[in-house]
């Protein structure tokens, strides 16, 4: 008999997650704060309880798939949370990608009930989440990895260990920097082609060969039209580097700070929904007008820019 599965947070991750579980014959029992989400997935065989203490008492392994440090504090501590309903039998994970000072807070709760606890975010985006083909990135016990493989393998290709519980969220968040980084280098090397009269298409498609990879094909394919569904918002790119901000301490990182920037401004011209490859699509004018303001600003370091 497979091992029942909980997840908590239907998003565009938890719902392509449920139901390649549901596939793969593994019971499913789901939560999230909008109930009427999980329609399609309860007509699908998944059970929606309603709250998340009773997915964690019903299911053996309980995936947290919220969207940040307070969804998710709020879905595992709360009197009808996650932790009320568990035991040390059950294999908690969170799969949302949460700040450093969050995750180990959770980690700490759950090692005084010894519960067993693993930080297991994801990538992958969207498409890996509906096709299966996600990438696990683990931090916990490696026993305990080690024996969720027949559950990774309903929802993912590719699962990475980086060591004690913990460590798999710090490396998310470094991951997440760089893609950012790579998103927003597409768009400064398409400005470049388009100030001197390049074949734009040509140019995106030589950029796919060359650097390549799967960031390099989000960033062309998001640069002449926006896509529906999107695949990862532009506020949760603003919260994950925001963490990573947090992660890097006094560490002088001026390209996580400008990566950051152009995101955040993106923010608060109300682009928050649309996805995070558009950013190259928005007006460059408000872009570079916010880079200029920004300079000395706290978040930038004054060590790269003297002022
Ligand atoms: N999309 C990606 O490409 C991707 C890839 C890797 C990791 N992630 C990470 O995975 C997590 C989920 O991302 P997503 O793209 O699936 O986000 P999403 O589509 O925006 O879904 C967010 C989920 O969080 C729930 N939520 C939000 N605020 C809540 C609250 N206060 N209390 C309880 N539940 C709350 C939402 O419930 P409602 O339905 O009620 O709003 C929804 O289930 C995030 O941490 C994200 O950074 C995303």
């Amino acid at each position: 008999m497979n091992l029942k599965i909980g997840i908590v947070g239907l998003g565009i991750m938890g719902r392509g997650m449920a139901a390649n579980f549901l596939k793969n014959g593994f019971p499913v029992y789901v939560w999230n704060r909008t109930p009427k989400v999980a329609e399609q997935l309860v007509a699908q065989g998944a059970i929606l309880l309603a709250i998340p203490k009773d997915v964690a008492s019903r299911a053996d392994v309980i995936f947290e798939v919220t969207a940040n440090d307070e969804s998710s504090r709020a879905v595992w501590t709360s009197p009808d949370g996650i932790l009320a309903g568990a035991n040390p039998m059950k294999i908690l994970i969170s799969s949302a990608t949460l700040s450093v000072r969050w995750i180990d807070e959770l980690i700490a709760l759950c090692a005084q009930k010894k519960f067993k606890f693993c930080d297991i975010p994801l990538t992958g985006g969207r498409v890996g989440a509906e096709t299966g083909a996600l990438t696990m990135l683990c931090g916990g016990d490696p026993t305990v990895i080690k024996g969720l493989q027949p559950v990774f393998d309903a929802i993912a290709k590719k699962v990475f260990y980086f060591g004690q519980a913990g460590r798999g969220m710090r490396y998310k968040l470094i991951l997440n920097f760089m893609q950012a980084l790579h998103i927003v280098g597409f768009g400064a090397a398409m400005k470049m082609a388009k100030a001197h009269d390049m074949d734009l298409e040509k140019v995106a498609e030589a950029l796919v060969d060359r650097p390549g990879g799967v960031i390099t094909q989000i960033a062309r394919n998001r640069y002449f039209k926006d896509t529906d569904p999107i695949t990862f918002s532009i506020e949760w790119i603003v919260k994950d580097l925001t963490y990573a901000k947090q992660y890097a301490g006094d560490l002088d990182i001026p390209l996580l700070d400008d990566v950051l920037e152009i995101y955040r401004t993106a923010l608060s011209h109300g682009k928050g929904q649309k996805d995070w490859a558009s950013v190259n699509r928005l007006e460059e004018k408000y872009l570079l007008q916010s880079l200029h303001e920004s300079e000395g600003r706290d978040c930038r370091t004054s060590k790269r820019r003297p002022q």
